[in-house]
């Protein structure tokens, strides 16, 4: 099977998050045409990804565009052995930071079906894409081991921290959190597998993830509508909060900071370098300004958690 171009139909915008469109569709009608979705298109990974290929030398791990170093006056004095070893460790870590959120989500989306009709298409298609998250995390541990690079999780704390939400998130804020994560790295990764410039293992794990999560997305928007209709003004600033909170660690993590030592660069002058670099802070605002757009549509980004979203470039 290959995989020949990307359908991004399921994702078109107009007008679609306007609340009382998505209130007028159906719950069931919404999983039965994801479930058809992946019925047609799923990947199996293991198989469509030649694991076995020699890895080249002179590819990028990602499109360098997204590298937290790009455009800055220490980027121009890297060799270019440097800006491909660092590509190659910004892209694990990345993608270690979506096999995160992807544990976080698969647990999250489990403990919301689990007192629902699992004869329901809306259940049958939480599951889907828990096999779906299941193969993903399997893939981007897969990757990251055959570039020979270490499997760059969140800082410590981060992780422990994640504990409570991953235990205690529910509706739009565990949609809306999802759509953080989700649609970060699809915007990323859109640009990965199109780059020839770029690794060819990095470009395949691109496309599948890409196809994959057009269901994914669709998936969480609704859900994240729908669940807010059940929720009061209070419930709802909670939700902006916690949001908020969420979007900056997501961010703040996907960057790991060995991947400068990797690179040989000295940690302290790289992690200022990107904290200073405006194209990087662009890009990241161009990353989320999907969800940003959907999510203020819906009345989720606001209060104080916009500080936060600033900071984190979301904004
Ligand atoms: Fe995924
Ligand atoms: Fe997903």
């Amino acid at each position: 099977m290959t995989i020949t171009e990307v359908r991004n139909d399921e994702l078109s915008t107009e007008d679609l998050w306007a609340a009382r469109l998505v209130k007028a569709r159906d719950r069931d009608d919404t999983g039965r045409r994801l479930l058809a979705s992946s019925a047609k298109m799923s990947y199996d990974p293991m198989v469509e990804v030649d694991w076995e290929a020699p890895v080249p030398t002179d590819k990028y791990g990602m499109t360098p565009e997204w590298s937290s170093l790009y455009g800055t006056p220490l980027w121009d004095t890297m060799t270019e052995e440097q800006k491909i070893t660092l590509t190659k460790h910004e892209a694990a870590s990345i993608a270690g930071t979506g096999l995160w959120f992807e544990m976080i989500l698969m647990q999250m989306l489990l403990r919301d079906v689990y007192d629902q009709d699992p004869s329901s298409p809306h259940v049958q298609f939480a599951l889907a894409e828990i096999a779906d998250e299941c193969r993903h995390s399997t893939m981007f541990a897969r990757s990251a081991e055959r570039f020979g690079i270490p499997s760059y999780r969140p800082k410590w704390w981060v992780h422990q921290a994640a504990r409570v939400f991953k235990t205690v998130a529910s509706g739009s804020l565990a949609y809306g959190g999802t759509l953080f994560a989700e649609e970060v790295l699809d915007m990323m990764q859109r640009d990965f597998m199109r780059d020839d410039r770029v690794q060819p293992i990095t470009r395949t794990v691109s496309k599948i993830h890409v196809l994959e999560e057009a269901r994914h997305i669709r998936f969480a928007r609704e859900e994240t509508v729908r669940r807010l209709e059940e929720s009061n003004p209070i419930g709802r600033a909670g939700v902006q909060l916690v949001l908020g909170v969420t979007a900056y660690f997501i961010l703040t993590s996907l960057v790991h900071d060995d991947v400068y030592k990797a690179a040989g660069l000295d940690v302290k002058e790289a992690k200022k370098a990107a904290r200073e670099n405006e194209h990087y802070h662009r890009k990241l605002r161009e990353g989320c300004s999907k969800t940003v757009e959907f999510l203020d549509a819906v009345g989720l980004i606001g209060g104080p958690a916009k500080f936060l979203l600033r900071r984190a470039h979301a904004l």
